[in-house]
């Protein structure tokens, strides 16, 4: 029966499994299956999965467990990049799973689903060399403002840490039209800030003829009418060209801030971790960002801990922090990855020597980023409304820096300002967020 058929889908990881997740829902939705709250009421029950660190994995086969007493009236499914990397494995540690499909294969996720109901008991989707994009006009978007848009899937480099190459294959581009057609679409309902997604975003090629690379798209998409914002995750700085600041520099849409992770400050760890570039390299790229016209902020993403970092290689990476002075860091301690080349060395650095480092890393970062905010203080700044925290009687958004702005307005909850943009005067700032109240609606 059509309207019986429920599921219930939980998201791990990065924003690349959420939007996949969006589309995954849109697909099950057009299949007539319908969306619930709880595991315990859906007859599927899906988790889209992460594997970039073990902690991550381990999460999800806590919530296999769960399922365990299953009544053998749920199929449970297990979805995105735990379901890539260990496959049909999955059957054998949680025998209660009958769908493992790794998000290269999701265009063919009608096809399974049809397997499923005809009561297939191990169902797999795990085919790494499409060439296809999961392209859908299927997909339910989360938020009814920001959408985000993947213009490239998987990886080609070759990070000597990390499961990704593995888990989502190698890189495949969409065309250009296909994504400024979707961007229009998005502007005519109603959107009007774009999250451009992909593993490595700079390495964008167009695969039609025009061959556009990322920062000729960056600029096109910045040009959509109804379009306002226009940022994009992640970026590689091997492949971090200099004409993605010039887009940025003269496209007012194009958001003032970059992710550029580093992984390390030291050029000897850097090379261990085969990320093909130098200190003074990645440097040269914050030079850019410093000499634009807009004033850029920058944040990144630093392992601790990699086999054979020594301490002064560790005081590097602090070092780094001052030089580049980032306005948002995500720091992680190094954990071992299957099939990744790392397993090859030794020389790893213990546990509880991985934490100091991890938190004398943030304690540091915490200073640069107080300096950073009291700059904001006296400053007007257009914010992009997110909600209302009736816990502080706040409206909070974003800037174009992507600064979070928790604010006053004469007007409270109910008065429908999400979506809206407002100008903000910043009245104090803090480690992670600015304060202020709204001057006026523009
Ligand atoms: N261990 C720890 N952190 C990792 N990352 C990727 N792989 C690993 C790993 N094996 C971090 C990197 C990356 C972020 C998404 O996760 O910093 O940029
Ligand atoms: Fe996690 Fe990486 Fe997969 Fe994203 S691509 S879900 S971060 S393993």
């Amino acid at each position: 029966m059509e309207g019986m058929k429920s599921f219930y889908l939980e998201t791990f990881g990065c924003q690349m499994n959420v939007h996949d997740s969006e589309k995954v829902i849109g697909t099950l939705m057009e299949r007539g299956y319908r969306q619930v709250d709880t595991a315990d009421d859906a007859s599927l029950v899906l988790y889209n999965t992460c594997s970039i660190r073990d902690k991550a994995e381990q999460k999800v086969f806590n919530r296999l467990q769960h399922h365990k007493k299953n009544n053998g009236k749920q199929v449970i499914g297990v979805l995105g990049c735990v379901a890539q990397q260990e496959g049909e494995k999955i059957f054998d540690r949680a025998p209660h799973v009958s769908l493992v499909v790794g998000s290269a294969s999701y265009t063919k996720l009608p096809e399974l689903l049809v397997q499923i109901e005809q009561g297939g008991r191990r169902v797999t989707g795990l085919s790494l060399d499409t060439d296809e994009t999961f392209d859908t006009p299927l997909t339910r978007r989360d938020n009814p403002y920001r959408a985000f848009l993947t213009i490239i899937e998987g990886c080609d480099k070759n990070c000597a840490y990390c499961v990704v190459p593995y888990t989502r294959g190698p890189e495949r581009s969409r065309t250009s039209q296909s994504v400024l057609d979707e961007t229009k679409q998005l502007a005519a309902a109603g959107y009007t800030e774009i999250v451009l997604l992909g593993q490595n975003v700079n390495s964008y090629l167009d695969p039609s003829a025009r061959g556009w690379r990322f920062a000729q798209l960056l600029r096109a998409v910045g040009e959509v009418d109804g379009i306002r914002r226009v940022r994009f995750t992640t970026s590689h700085p091997r492949d971090f060209t200099k004409d993605i600041i010039d887009a940025i520099d003269e496209t007012p849409s194009l958001c003032n801030h970059v992710h550029l992770p580093v992984q390390s400050g030291s050029t000897r760890v850097l090379e261990a971790m085969q990320r093909q570039y130098t200190r003074d390299q990645y440097m040269r790229r914050i030079e850019w960002m410093k000499n634009a016209r807009r004033k850029i902020t920058i944040t990144t993403d630093i392992i601790v801990g990699f086999p054979g970092e020594s301490e002064a290689e560790f005081q590097d990476t602090v070092s780094l922090l001052d030089a580049v002075e980032y306005d948002g860091l995500f720091s992680f301690k190094y954990s071992q990855r299957p099939n990744t080349p790392a397993l090859a060395l030794d020389d790893h650095v213990p546990e509880e020597e991985k934490g100091r480092r991890l938190l004398q890393l943030l304690e540091h970062q915490r200073t640069i980023m107080i300096r950073n905010n009291a700059n904001y203080v006296g400053e007007t700044e257009n914010v992009h409304v997110e909600h209302f925290n009736s816990a502080t009687g706040q409206w909070v958004g974003k800037t174009t820096q992507h600064k979070t702005v928790n604010f006053t307005h004469t007007r409270g909850p109910g008065a429908a300002l999400e979506g809206s943009y407002l100008d903000v005067l910043v009245t104090r700032s803090g480690v992670a967020s600015l304060v202020g109240e709204a001057v006026a609606v523009n």
